[in-house]
């Protein structure tokens, strides 16, 4: 069936629904939101009363100087809690030590590498531990001259350092500009310059799949770049392996805290003052600094942790040990992400330590030693969350469920998916393998720029459909509009937010111009843009349409949303039906030039093993099937007019497919524009070389 509108037609159906389970049914204390109704009340308040409703939820936190004011906003500047003052680090670490949870654990680290009888390293820190180093850390900063609204570039691997690095910055008010570890060291000149950085904290390597990433030959190859302008690096020892050496520019991390006391006093910010900037692409080759504020980020990220994710801290008897022998009681958590990403400051540090449950971190690759390094980390540990990527859900399934079903995954309470609109096959794979069937699985849609979840459902309250965002959080004012910023009811157009967030971006780093371009500018609400002014409403950049339940169904980011004979379609719903075929095991589809129909579909996949052809009669008898089993499940509309099948798909190093690559290759043009952020190469050549 085919729903038509002016903007964006969808085209895939999907009926499946599933009732919240009980708290009982995955072993919950109990659901915090424990049905729609509560939901629904929650949310009309938020929204019709952001002032007593978000009023309420900040108080939760620790605040020095109590906040005047919830919210001021002028497009696009909004003050959330003015006049308050706080601290990130306070209320993800001191807090619980001040509630009398020092003892607690806080973070629970595993590293990749395993000994000779299997078993990894575990490291866990109490607060009070976290306390101690978070403030160790500060008072190396700051005796290397780091002061309040200085920023500090961290490039490190998935270490507990890598949390602590941040949070110590945050205690001292420092801006973090942390860099995904798996970036090139161009990165690391581009984001150090733009954001006129002079300390870089790193690490001699980070461990990948066995192997030892370079961090430090990496920080140095930059610094060369930059002709002095880092003049500190603060190395951790991690693998052991050498590493150049500058004197008087270089210090071990182990050095430069020895002999610093374990106390500094957490810095009473002003809410609004810079916490972080995270730099993510757009549409340009330049990366843009995504700027977030103290106060309103801390609240959002406490608040969706809390109930997206179930999280219920301080339960007091130890119920078991973990793999290290310390006693633990309660939830652990466990998000896949790296830290380098927005989900892992978001859902790593922030918003899950304010919550005070212990959040877990792992060092390295799933494959590694074997395709069940999740699933023994969820059994080891008693994992209770476990946040993760549809594109991961996808590899699991390719590398079989038998890595699955040789653990005990009965721990787990509630699964999360994050990054790009997840295709029903992998939602119900997800459900039914890894939830036992009963875990609800909480898509969230949000992005860099929103800082936390913004669609999302809650696990006890609301029905789940695969592929299906669910809901606004509360105090989320979602709406879809047209191209002229006319909101649409039924069917799909762009996904905007229609009042201000506490965790909304305050900016990108030194572009102001930028900022109202990208975000400020599409919708013309009541003439606004045309007078030249901002835009009152937020652009996602995604297209989304709303079902009968007020349920969001993301079609991909509207770059991605092609125009076939003049039929808008998502090409994640184009995706989701090749992946659907036995015989495709991921697909990426892009618009092409086409003479007749003005944009035609061009679809990437890559094929299941056992079903690669043999000769090109047999490629060819694939491919009709394809475009057949697509005009089944959609309509003909959708048959790929274009289809080449591949080993694997360019991506950023986040996983993300770059379909403007993609879309230069099916098109026959020249690659253009920047392919740093590309994770291989070599795909890119392949695909230019081979024609299939
Ligand atoms: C996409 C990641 C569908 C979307 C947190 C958004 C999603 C972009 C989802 C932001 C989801 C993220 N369903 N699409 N649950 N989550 N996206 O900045 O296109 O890395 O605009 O933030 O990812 O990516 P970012």
């Amino acid at each position: 069936m085919t729903t038509q509108t002016e903007t964006i037609d969808s085209v895939l159906t999907e009926s499946r629904v599933f009732d919240p389970p009980s708290p009982e049914a995955v072993g919950a204390p109990r659901w915090l939101i424990e049905d729609e109704a509560t939901y629904k009340r929650m949310h009309a308040e938020s929204i019709e009363n952001p002032e007593a409703f978000y009023g309420s939820a900040a108080k939760e936190l620790h605040w020095f100087r109590p906040f005047d004011k919830v919210v001021e906003f002028e497009s696009p500047d909004a003050v959330w809690f003015k006049g308050g003052t706080t601290n990130l680090c306070y209320n993800c670490v001191d807090r619980h030590v001040a509630e009398g949870r020092g003892n607690a654990i806080g973070l629970v680290w595993e590293g990749e590498p395993t000994d000779a009888d299997g078993a990894p390293e575990v490291v866990s820190y109490t607060y009070s531990e976290l306390q101690a180093a978070t403030s160790r850390f500060a008072n190396a900063l700051k005796a290397r001259g780091v002061k309040p609204g200085d920023v500090v570039t961290i490039y490190m691997g998935m270490v507990p350092e890598l949390a602590i690095a941040c949070l110590a910055c945050a205690r001292l008010g420092a801006v973090h500009s942390v860099i995904f570890g798996g970036f090139a060291s161009h990165s690391i000149v581009d984001r150090v310059k733009d954001a006129d950085s002079s300390i870089v904290v790193t690490c001699d390597g980070a461990w990948r799949r066995g192997k030892v990433v370079p961090l430090k030959a990496n920080v140095d190859e930059a610094c060369a770049a930059l002709d002095g302008a880092v003049k500190t690096i603060i190395c951790l020892k991690r693998c052991g392996n050498e590493v150049a050496w500058e004197d008087g520019r270089d210090v071990w991390w182990h050095d430069a805290v020895e002999n610093e006391p374990a106390s500094c006093a957490c810095a009473e910010l002003d809410s609004e003052s810079t916490a972080f900037i995270l730099y993510t692409s757009g549409s340009t080759g330049k990366p843009k600094g995504i700027k977030h504020t103290v106060g309103g980020y801390m609240v959002h990220t406490y608040l969706t942790s809390k109930y997206v994710f179930n999280l219920i801290p301080g339960l007091d008897e130890p119920t078991r040990q973990l793999p290290n022998g310390r006693p633990l009681s309660g939830q652990v958590y466990w998000c896949t992400a790296d830290v380098g990403w927005i989900t892992g400051h978001s859902y790593i540090v922030y918003g899950v330590m304010a919550n005070g449950v212990p959040t877990l971190m792992y060092e390295g690759a799933p494959d590694c030693p074997d395709c069940d390094r999740f699933w023994d980390i969820v059994e080891r540990h008693k994992v209770t969350q476990f946040y993760t990527a549809p594109t991961a859900i996808r590899a699991f399934m390719k590398w079989g469920r038998a890595h699955c079903e040789k653990h005990d995954l009965s721990s787990l309470q509630v699964l999360g998916s994050v990054g790009e609109p997840i295709n029903p096959e992998a939602w119900m794979w997800y459900r039914e393998v890894i939830g036992r069937g009963v875990c609800p699985i909480v898509d969230t849609w949000w992005q860099t720029e929103t800082g936390g979840h913004m669609l999302t459902t809650m696990p006890g309250a609301h029905k789940t459909k695969p592929g299906s965002c669910g809901v606004p959080f509360f105090g989320v004012d979602a709406a879809i509009c047209d191209e002229d910023g006319t909101e649409i009811e039924g069917g799909g157009g762009l996904l905007c937010v229609r009042r201000p967030w506490p965790s909304m971006l305050r900016g990108i780093w030194g572009d102001r111009d930028r900022f109202i371009e990208t975000y400020w500018q599409k919708f013309d609400v009541n003439g606004t843009v045309s007078a030249g002014k901002p835009s009152p409403y937020y652009f996602a950049g995604d297209g989304a349409q709303r079902d009968a339940d007020g349920y969001f169904w993301i079609m991909g980011r509207v770059d991605d949303v092609i125009n076939v004979s003049g039929h808008r379609m998502g090409t994640a719903e184009v995706e989701s039906s090749l992946v659907a075929h036995p015989a495709v095991v991921e697909a990426a589809v892009v618009g092409i030039p086409h003479e007749i129909k003005g944009t035609g579909i061009a679809a990437f996949c890559i094929l299941e093993p056992g079903s690669k052809p043999a000769d090109a009669e047999a490629a060819k008898a694939l491919k009709q099937a394809l475009r057949a089993h697509v005009g089944e499940q959609i309509g003909a509309i959708a048959k790929p007019d274009l289809l080449r099948f591949t080993d694997a798909l360019p991506k950023t190093r986040s996983g993300k497919i770059m379909r403007r690559l993609l879309r230069d290759i099916a098109a026959g043009n020249e690659i253009a524009g920047d392919t740093t952020t590309l994770e291989d190469r070599t795909v890119i050549d392949k695909l230019l070389a081979d024609e299939s």
